[in-house]
């Protein structure tokens, strides 16, 4: 029987796919290189959030000289804790959990920008040079109060 050799080329293109999505697949499980969210941090139980210690007690920490750590915790509808000040020419790093369902922690007019999912810590460091007053808002929609779900970050003098 003779295959038609466009049919041939077919056949073999489908073939490379099928081998490149599962070469990517498993890539990425094994983690020879992609950083999945979990990877970075231990996860957390949204019902122990009141017996964790970085989370029990939403804060900002001074942790160097113009180091921060910023434990934020969001859920239906808000941000704890708000408003967030931090002083000018300072590097924050945010550690973000959630509560109850998806959110996002968007600081409205920067990149500082990731999804907040419960069990999971969302990690980052973000730089402030100049002082202002930015908001913060969900971008996953949470629910009936998504649209008033947001906080302020205020950078200080
Ligand atoms: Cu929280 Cu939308």
């Amino acid at each position: 029987m003779r295959i038609h050799v466009y049919e041939r080329l077919w056949l073999v293109a489908s073939m490379i796919l099928i081998v490149a999505f599962i070469a990517t697949v498993t890539y990425g499980t094994v983690g020879l290189g992609i950083t999945m969210v979990d990877d970075r941090e231990e996860t957390l139980s949204p019902g122990d959030i009141d017996e964790d210690e970085r989370f029990e007690d939403p804060r900002i920490e001074q942790v160097g000289e113009n180091e921060f750590e910023a434990y934020v915790v969001a859920m239906t509808f808000l941000f704890q804790p708000d408003p967030i000040e931090v002083p000018a020419n300072s590097e924050v790093t945010f550690y973000v959990t959630s509560r109850d369902v998806i959110h996002s922690f968007t600081v409205v007019g920067t990149n500082t920008n990731t999804m907040v999912i419960p069990g999971e810590v969302s990690v980052m460091t973000v730089e402030f040079d100049e002082p202002g007053e930015y908001g913060i808002i969900c971008n996953e929609y949470c629910g009936v109060g998504h649209h008033d779900m947001e906080a302020e970050l205020i950078v200080v003098e």
